[in-house]
């Protein structure tokens, strides 16, 4: 009876909840999803890669972490395991609402939490007719949106499934509303129609929250977020490049949290979700911006040898070598003054304006080694060990 790891490739996540299964005494196998083919049969399912069967893994496996990368892959993953009456953390209900940003807020709208302004025209950019004729629908998709937010204040389009900023954008005038939209052509992150949101004036950070069930337990939210922070672009992904600090969660933020996990886990007798959330209408006057724009200069620096650390090739050939290289890169960075500045800033931000955070997505396969973990603190390979083994009883 084991738990096992379903994965695409094996990235440093992976190997961070092979090395914390080993730390807990846990016997992980592993399942890799994009070699396989899985085969139903009257004799029964078969999964076997050309060279080795998985049948026997999967027959003895009660529960399936699921780390599938790709949005599509990972609902089909969990949905085929569900079939194969495995457990599956998420469970294929939760990764279909998180594979849309849409159908996550609705969620948490419907259960009075607090989410941006969001509205959905389920019609295409651009259409073909049945002459092959093409006809375009952005003017009439803009008008509503514009109906709905005021452009000066910003309109933010984007692409309901994607992931790392990809097609976010922002519309300050009429003619960039149009151009955004025509953006939005139908594909795999964006499967249909045209999500809009009102800017969230957030001033220069955005908040990873993780919040996480066991079987038979309460929700816990961990106290202490990942903040994106950077004033580049008004996306404060990682990906793209942004600084990451630890935040204090006020209480109530952490009751909201909750909330949020528990309205998309319902149904699901364990869970794991990142949240992403922002501060609306950050009360930014107090300070000083060129003194925190020096600082983040400044971090932005310290922070140098910890981007070094994470691209180091010894992770592919000794990760506990690499990872304590690591560890100790972002440890001076996290002791450095302009680090603990920032972070000084953003607690005092979030504390002021407690009452206006806004839930935005919730990610069910959040990255977290480099960055959550070390940020904040929680090895999130913990609960999802922990909350996989609650699912064994
Ligand atoms: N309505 C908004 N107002 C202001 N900023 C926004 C808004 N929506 C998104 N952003 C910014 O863009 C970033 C990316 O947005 P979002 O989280 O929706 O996309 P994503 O591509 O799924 O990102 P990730 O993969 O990091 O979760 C957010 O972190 C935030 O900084
Ligand atoms: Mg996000």
């Amino acid at each position: 009876m084991s738990i096992a790891l379903l994965y695409e490739r094996s990235e440093n996540d992976e190997a961070g909840i092979k090395q914390t299964a080993q730390q807990l005494g846990i016997d992980l196998k592993f399942i890799p999803f994009r070699k396989i083919a899985l085969t139903i049969s009257k004799e029964g399912f078969t999964a076997k890669t050309k060279g080795k069967s998985y049948t026997e893994t999967l027959d003895q496996t009660v529960v399936v972490l699921n780390r599938a990368q790709s949005k599509n892959r990972r609902l089909q993953a969990s949905y085929i395991l569900e079939m194969f009456d495995k457990k599956t953390l998420n469970t294929s209900q939760v990764e279909f609402t998180c594979y849309s940003k849409l159908r996550t807020l609705l969620k948490l709208w419907k259960a009075g939490l607090p989410v941006p302004k969001t509205a959905f025209v389920p019609c295409d950019a651009s259409d073909f007719m049945k002459d092959h004729k093409e006809i375009h629908n952005e003017a009439d998709i803009a008008d509503l949106f514009q109906m709905e937010f005021p452009i000066d204040d910003g309109i933010v389009i984007k692409a309901d499934a994607g992931t790392h900023g990809k097609l976010i954008m922002l519309s300050k005038t009429r003619e960039e509303l149009l151009s955004n939209i025509r953006e939005t052509k139908p594909n795999i992150i964006n499967p249909i129609g045209v999500v809009a949101q009102e800017f969230i004036k957030k001033w220069f950070y955005d908040l990873r929250i993780i919040v996480y069930k066991e079987k038979g337990k309460q929700p816990v939210c961990h106290n202490k977020a990942l903040a994106r922070a950077g004033f580049k672009d008004f996306r404060t992904n990682t990906f793209l490049g942004n600084l990451v600090f630890e935040a204090k969660l006020p209480q109530n933020v952490v009751d909201l949290a909750n909330k949020c996990g528990d309205t998309l886990g319902k149904n699901s007798e364990a869970w794991i979700f990142a949240l992403d959330a922002m501060v609306n209408n950050a009360d930014n006057n107090k300070i000083d911006e060129i003194y925190l724009k020096t600082q983040l200069d400044i971090a932005t620096k310290e922070y140098a040898p910890v981007q070094k650390a994470k691209i180091d090739e010894t992770r592919l050939t000794n990760f506990p070598v690499w990872n304590n290289r690591l560890e100790q890169a972002f440890s001076t960075y996290a002791c450095s003054s302009s680090y603990q500045k920032v972070k000084n800033v953003l607690d005092e931000n979030i504390e002021n304006n407690k009452n206006t955070l806004v839930f935005h997505e919730a990610n069910s396969c959040p990255e977290f080694w480099e960055n959550t973990r070390l940020v904040t603190g929680l090895n999130v390979a913990v609960p999802l060990l922990k909350a996989a083994q609650s699912l064994i009883g």
